[in-house]
């Protein structure tokens, strides 16, 4: 496991990403009932932007720094640069929160949150983000098997699933586990994070999780440029299974202010059903 997302934090990607998260956490948490929260790859929590793998990559720069001096951002990024300026000081962005944070500043008395994380420093370094939340927990543990075993039979859940996209075989273990976690609870509602890259993949993946969650799919995208080069990351998706309504207007908000203002001039955004 070589990947490190402090080279990413705070990336185009990671404003869609937590932007789409944020909104499901805030309609999530309107409801009754208590609600149980697995993510299944959750890195080191929180981010420092000035640090070396950071400052490596710049890649906060065409992202989140972006964000944060936008004066006219629209509503929907509200809850995400709120948890921005509460980890930093005045305008400067040092510090930026993974989905971690991001969900247990969401949680309310009574709802659940197991974070897992396979690399060993990254999962005590996300402890030591959680400490301070009584109903969060870090699991140094495989977060698929973890999603599938730990998901209530009954009740409000959500899960998020956020990989490397390291191994050839990511995108069946997505298919496999959010397929089994719909067949333990039908009332899940699951967040897939992925990269866009070219269309027969995204394709292909969309056919395989329809399939294996047996439900048709929320798909939000933000694309930077045409999805013509394999190679590189053009845009990414948030693709969701059991998706709430009321998230489908914030998500549409954020793919299209990702597009516009960090992508090319051929970029767009959508968010359809398959
Ligand atoms: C893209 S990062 C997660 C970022 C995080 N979700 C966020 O938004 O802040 C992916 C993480 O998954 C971890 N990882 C890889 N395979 C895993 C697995 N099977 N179970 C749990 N964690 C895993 C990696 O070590 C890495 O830290």
């Amino acid at each position: 496991m070589n990947y490190r997302h402090a080279f990413h934090a705070g990336n185009f990607a990671d404003l869609v990403k937590h932007g789409v998260l944020t909104a499901l956490m805030d309609v999530l948490t309107r409801e009754a009932g208590p609600l149980t929260v697995i993510d299944t790859h959750s890195g080191a929590g929180a981010y420092d932007l000035t640090g070396e793998m950071s400052r490596r990559s710049g890649e906060a720069a065409a992202g989140v720094f972006r964000l944060m001096a936008a004066k006219d951002s629209p509503p929907a990024f509200d809850a995400l640069k709120a948890a921005v300026r509460s980890m930093n000081k005045g305008d400067e962005v040092v510090l930026y929160p993974g989905s971690p944070l991001l969900v247990a500043k969401a949680l309310r008395k009574g709802d659940r949150y197991f974070a897992c994380e396979l690399r060993e420093d990254d999962c005590a370094t996300l402890a030591e983000t959680l400490q301070s939340f009584a109903n969060a927990v870090a699991l140094n543990t495989d977060g698929y098997a973890a999603a599938v075993e730990r998901i209530p039979a009954k009740g409000r859940a959500f899960v998020l699933i956020d990989p490397p996209f390291e191994r050839g075989d990511d995108y069946a273990q997505i298919a496999r586990a959010a397929g089994a976690v719909r067949n333990k609870n039908a009332e899940a509602t699951t967040a897939v994070w992925v990269p866009l890259k070219d269309l027969e993949t995204l394709d292909r993946f969309l056919r395989e999780l329809e399939d294996a969650a047996d439900t048709p799919l929320l798909v939000a995208e933000s694309r930077l440029r045409p999805l013509n080069n394999p190679m590189k990351m053009n845009g990414c998706a948030m693709v969701m299974v059991g998706a709430p309504e009321a998230v489908i207007e914030p998500a549409a908000v954020i793919c299209d202010w990702v597009a516009a203002r960090l992508g090319d001039p051929g970029g767009e955004a959508r968010v359809w059903r398959t």
